[in-house]
């Protein structure tokens, strides 16, 4: 679907197609367990977010050298023009390379070079978010802080992400602070999985402006009112939903409701190389299982752009909204 919009919750790493992978790790000497394509395929059946983790961190091993990211971030934006995202703001996971020996330079350098023609290439202006894993520990968040300093003109924003429960936003309190004192804006994972707390607590205790997912505010019709009076955005995934097993088929997927509660809700594809879409395909999607009008599909993408990180350049957000009013839908 070609209506304009901004992608909020999109992570690198999930958008390695299985063809990239095997011609990066051709290219690298990486052994992949799979025989082909079509034998990872196979793979991408996953009972919950760990289990799609798993193979999600195992395949990052063919991502080597600057060029590789570059490709990497390259092949994405060209998906997402032709599903007409106008806007990216876009995860990567430092720690998960770093582990593997990856300068978080060559990940950063990497992404940048392609994100620096993408509005030349593909008409799409872009930010990064650096992710910190929340399996790992609030020291290894900031040391990886400590690591990205030389870098902080490409980045943002700081996110959360990884296994979420047993993993409480509060743990990364000191980090969140750190990234406040350094100018950065703040997000977090959080009601993917884990509780409706999880989410107070990222709001509360790490001050973030938009939470990633917030599925589960609706168990707690209190903090729905919050989410609504303080016009928290919310970047929903409805396709990683159903893949990851949070609802069991995407008409039971609530997001016609959490409209209707008044929640800012946005529409975004998380790993679309793993769960079956881009965001264009995403909003085809919900129109088709939940109904949703094109008016209601116009909301979405206004509100994309309400909640992006666009206030250093409010003519932007302002062309990019009349591009959604104008768009005719065929
Ligand atoms: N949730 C948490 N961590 C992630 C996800 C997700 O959906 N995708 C990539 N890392
Ligand atoms: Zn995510």
């Amino acid at each position: 679907m070609h209506l304009p919009k901004a992608e909020l919750h999109l992570h690198i790493e999930g958008t390695l197609e299985p063809e990239l992978a095997f011609a990066l790790a051709a290219r690298n000497g990486v052994d992949l367990p799979y025989a082909d394509t079509e034998e990872l395929r196979t793979a991408y059946l996953f009972d919950d977010l760990q289990s799609f983790l798993d193979l999600y961190y195992a395949l990052m091993a063919v991502l080597r050298t600057e060029e590789d990211f570059a490709e990497l971030a390259d092949a994405y934006l060209a998906r997402a023009a032709a599903q007409g995202v106008r806007h990216a703001e876009i995860f990567f996971d430092p720690q998960a390379h770093t582990d593997r020996g990856v300068p978080i330079g060559t990940v950063i350098e990497g992404l940048g070079r392609a994100l620096d023609r993408s509005e030349e290439t593909h008409g799409i202006s872009t930010q990064l978010i650096m992710c910190f894993l929340r399996d790992k520990s609030a020291e290894s968040a900031l040391e990886t802080l400590e690591a990205a300093k030389p870098y902080l003109h490409r980045i943002s924003a700081v996110g959360l992400d990884s296994a979420e429960v047993g993993h409480p936003p509060a743990k990364f309190r000191e980090v969140y602070a750190a990234a406040t004192a350094l100018g950065l804006r703040k997000v977090a994972h959080a009601g993917e999985e884990g509780p409706p707390e999880y989410i107070r607590e990222a709001l509360d205790v790490l001050g973030v402006e938009r939470i990633d997912h917030g599925l589960r505010c609706m168990e707690d019709a209190e903090l729905v009112d919050r989410l609504v009076s303080e016009r928290i955005p919310l970047t929903l995934c409805p396709l990683s939903n159903v893949r990851l097993r949070a609802i069991d088929v995407l008409e039971q997927h609530p997001l016609r409701s959490m409209m209707d509660a008044g929640l800012l809700c946005t529409v975004n594809s998380d790993d679309p190389a793993y769960f079956g879409g881009y965001v264009g395909d995403t909003f085809h999607a919900v129109h088709e299982a939940l109904g949703l009008d094109q008016e209601q599909l116009r909301t979405l993408a206004r509100n994309s752009f309400e909640a992006a990180f666009l206030d250093h350049d409010e003519e932007r957000r302002a062309r990019y909204l009349s591009e959604v009013e104008a768009y005719a839908f065929d």
